[in-house]
C-alpha cells in the first residue's frame, strides 16, 4: 500500500509534496521519491525514511509548480533507490508513480524487450511506464491518449500519476483497485493528488474521489475527468467531513480495528496471482522452484516468537496431516541459545511479519550455517529475514501498523495452509477430491471474513460484559488450540489483563484448580473432530462453575446451550477453521482493550517489531 502526493499550481511544490509524503507515514513503506517539473523533469529517489531523503536533497534544484512524491512498500523488487519511485520511461520524457500491483507485467515486459527495451528497475512500474511511451512513440499520441490505450490492456490494480517533460502545465492521473483523491484549491487555481485526503485537508476541503477506469487530467486552473473511453466525466466535489486522525485510519478508530476489518481483502491479496479455484491450481514460484527440497525434507523446523509463533503451530497440525513430515515448532529466542541439531536436509521455515525480529534473524543463521534451508514466509518484502532466507513466499498483508499482530496472523496461516497443499499433492499425500475441497475453502475464506466480522457489534457487547476480569483462560484443542494462544497473547497485550492459553484437555493436569464463578474461560470450539471432547471440557469448566465463552461454528447447538456466552462463525474445514475463529479472539481483546482506555494501537511496553534482543 503505497503512499502517493502531487500538485500543480501557483506555489513551490516540492515542500507541499514533502509534506504530504510525511502525512502518509502511517502506512509503512520502505522507499520514497520526487518528481518536480517545469523547465526540465527531475527525479530524486531514495531507499529509507523520507527524512533520509529530504536531507539527500539538501542544494538541489527543487523549484518546480509541479510535481509528485511517492512512499513504496514494495509487492514486486527488493526496497533500494532503484525500484524506488518514481520511474522514468527509457527516453526521459515521462516519470510516474505507481500504487497497486500489475499483475501481467511479465507479459508486458517480455514483448518491450523484445522490442529492444532494458529496464532500470525489477518493479511492474517500470514496465507500464515504458509500454505506455511504447504506445505514444508508436501511434505518434499524446501521452492521454497512451495512457488510455494501455490500462486497456492492464491487469491488475493501479494508481499512476505521470508528469510528461513536453507538457509541464499537466499532470495525468487514472485509477483502478487502489485509492486516490483529487483536492480543489480553495481559489480554483491548484490542485492536490493523494492517496488519501491526508496530505490534502490542511490546503482544501473541497475532494473529488476518483472513480475505477477514470482518467484525470490536471492543470493548476483545470479539472478533466475521462473515462478510457474519452468520454468526459462530471466530477462530483464533496466536501471532505474527516479529520486528519480519523483519515490515516480510514474512519477507523484504530489502526487495529482497521487492520482487523481489512482481513477480506488482504487474505484475498494473499490468494490472488496463486489460488486459482478454477483450475484447482495453486501457484507460487518460491515453493515450486525447491519442491524436491520440500517433499523430501526428513524434518521442517519453524522458527519465530510471538504471533508468528503462533501461525506456526496452526502449520505444525496442518503440515503433518497434510504432508506427513515431521514440524518442530521453535520459539526463535530459545533455538538461537541452545544447541540445537539441525541437518542439511532440514527445512527451516521462518515466520515474520516485520521480517526484522532479531530473535528469529540470528536463530536463522545459525540453521543456515548447519546447511538447512531457508523459507521465509515474511510481510514485510526485502526485509532482512526475506534476504537471508534461500526461497520463501509473501504474505502480502501491507503494512500493519498496530502493535498487536493481527491481519499478518491470518495473512500468514493462508500461505502456509496453500504451502502445505502443494507439497502434499507433489508428495501424493492428499487425494484429490480433498485437496479440491481444502482450496475452494481457501478460496471462500475472505467472504466468511465478513461473515465473522459482522459479529463485531456482539463482540463489543461481550467485551463490556468480562472487561473487569482480572484473569482469563483460553482452551482449544487441535487446530484451535494454536488459536487458544493467540486469543491470550491478544488479550494480554492489548487490555494487559493475564490470559493463559492451554490445550483444553490439559485442565485436569492443575489449571482446572484455578476456576471458579470470577473466571472467565474462553473455548475456541469450531466445529471438527474433537467436538465431542471439547464439550466434555467445558462441561467440567461449568461443574467448576466458570463463566464460559465459546467461539463455535454456526448451527451448534450443543455448546449453545451449555455457553454463558457464544459467537457463532461460518462453519469450515477444522485445517482453515482457525483463520476463521482468531478473528472474534481480535476484536474481543480489542474491544476489552477500548473499554478500559488504553493505546490499543501502542500497548504499554511493546514493540511493534523487536529488533533487539
Ligand atoms: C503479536 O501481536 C506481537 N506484536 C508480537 O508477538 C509479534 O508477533 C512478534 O514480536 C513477532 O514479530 P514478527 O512476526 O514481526 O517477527
Amino acid at each position: 500500500m503505497c503512499g502517493i502526493v502531487a500538485y500543480i499550481g501557483p506555489r513551490e511544490a516540492y515542500p507541499i509534496i514533502l509534506k504530504g509524503l510525511k502525512r502518509l507515514e502511517y502506512r509503512g513503506y520502505d522507499s520514497s521519491g520526487v518528481a518536480l517539473l517545469d523547465k526540465d523533469l527531475r527525479v530524486y529517489k531514495k531507499k529509507g525514511k523520507v527524512a533520509e531523503l529530504e536531507d539527500s536533497l539538501v542544494g538541489k534544484d527543487l523549484h518546480a509548480h509541479a510535481g509528485m512524491g511517492h512512499t513504496r512498500w514494495a509487492t514486486h523488487g527488493e526496497p533500494n533507490d532503484r525500484n524506488a519511485h518514481p520511474h522514468s520511461s527509457a527516453s526521459g520524457r515521462l516519470a510516474m508513480i505507481h500504487n497497486g500491483i500489475i499483475e501481467n507485467y511479465a507479459q508486458l515486459k517480455s514483448e518491450l524487450i523484445k522490442k529492444g527495451y532494458q529496464f532500470k528497475s525489477d518493479t511492474d512500474t517500470e514496465v507500464l511506464l515504458n509500454f505506455i511511451e511504447d504506445i505514444q512513440q508508436n501511434n505518434n499520441c499524446g501521452t492521454e491518449e497512451a495512457v488510455r490505450i494501455a490500462l486497456r490492456r492492464v491487469v491488475g490494480a493501479y494508481v499512476i500519476i505521470l508528469l510528461d517533460k513536453q507538457n509541464p502545465d499537466t499532470i495525468i492521473a487514472a485509477r483502478k483497485g487502489s485509492p486516490l483523491v483529487i483536492g480543489i484549491g480553495k481559489n480554483k487555481d491548484e490542485h492536490f493528488l493523494a492517496s488519501d485526503a491526508s496530505p490534502i485537508i490542511e490546503y482544501t476541503k473541497d475532494v473529488v474521489y476518483v472513480n475505477d477506469y477514470e482518467l484525470a487530467i490536471l492543470k493548476a486552473d483545470e479539472l478533466i475527468l475521462k473515462n478510457l473511453g474519452n468520454e468526459k466525466i462530471t466530477p462530483f466535489v464533496q466536501k471532505l467531513d474527516l479529520e486528519l486522525a480519523a483519515i490515516e485510519k480510514g474512519g477507523y478508530d484504530h489502526f487495529m480495528l482497521k487492520e482487523i476489518f481489512e482481513q477480506p481483502d488482504t487474505i484475498f491479496d494473499c490468494l490472488r496471482g496463486r489460488l486459482d479455484a478454477v483450475k484447482g491450481t495453486i501457484t507460487m514460484a518460491g515453493i515450486q522452484q525447491n519442491m524436491d527440497r520440500l517433499k523430501n525434507a526428513n524434518r521442517i523446523l519453524i522458527i519465530a516468537c510471538g504471533t508468528s509463533w503462533h501461525a506456526g503451530l496452526v502449520a505444525e497440525y496442518v503440515i503433518e496431516e497434510l504432508c506427513r513430515i515431521p514440524v518442530e515448532v521453535e520459539y526463535a529466542s530459545e533455538f538461537r541459545y541452545r544447541n540445537p541439531i539441525v541437518n542439511p536436509g532440514d527445512v527451516i521455515i521462518a515466520i515474520s511479519q516485520s521480517g526484522e525480529t532479531a530473535d528469529t534473524i540470528v536463530a536463522i543463521e545459525k540453521a543456515k550455517e548447519n546447511g538447512a534451508f531457508i523459507m521465509g514466509v515474511v510481510n514485510a518484502v526485502g526485509s532482512s529475514i526475506a534476504r537471508i532466507s534461500h526461497a520463501g513466499a509473501y504474505t502480502h498483508a501491507g503494512p500493519e501498523i498496530g502493535v498487536a499482530s493481527t491481519k499478518a496472523f491470518t495473512a500468514q496461516l493462508t500461505v502456509l495452509t496453500m504451502i502445505a497443499l502443494k507439497i502434499a499433492q507433489e508428495k501424493g499425500t492428499i487425494d484429490t477430491a480433498r485437496y479440491t475441497r481444502l482450496l475452494n475453502e481457501l478460496h471462500n475464506v475472505p467472504e466468511k471474513v465478513k461473515e465473522v466480522l459482522k459479529l463485531s457489534p456482539q463482540i463489543k457487547r461481550l467485551a463490556e460484559k468480562y472487561k473487569d476480569a482480572k484473569d482469563a483462560l483460553y482452551l482449544g484443542r487441535g487446530y484451535n488450540f494454536p488459536v487458544a494462544l493467540e486469543g491470550a497473547l491478544k488479550l494480554k497485550e492489548i487490555s494487559y489483563i493475564h490470559a493463559e492459553g492451554y490445550p483444553a484437555a490439559e485442565m485436569k493436569h492443575g489449571p482446572i484448580a484455578l476456576v471458579d464463578e470470577n473466571l472467565p474461560v474462553v473455548f475456541v470450539a469450531t466445529r471438527d473432530s474433537y467436538h465431542e471432547k471439547i464439550v466434555s471440557n467445558i462441561q467440567e469448566i461449568k461443574a467448576r462453575k466458570g463463566k464460559v465463552i465459546a467461539v463455535i461454528s454456526q448451527g451448534d447447538e450443543i455448546i449453545e446451550k451449555m455457553a454463558d456466552d457464544y459467537v457463532a462463525v461460518p462453519e469450515a474445514d477444522e485445517l482453515i477453521a482457525p483463520i476463521l475463529s482468531v478473528i472474534p479472539m481480535q476484536l474481543l481483546s480489542y474491544y476489552v482493550g477500548v473499554a478500559k482506555g488504553y493505546d490499543v494501537d501502542k500497548p504499554r511496553n511493546l514493540a511493534k517489531s523487536v529488533t533487539v534482543e
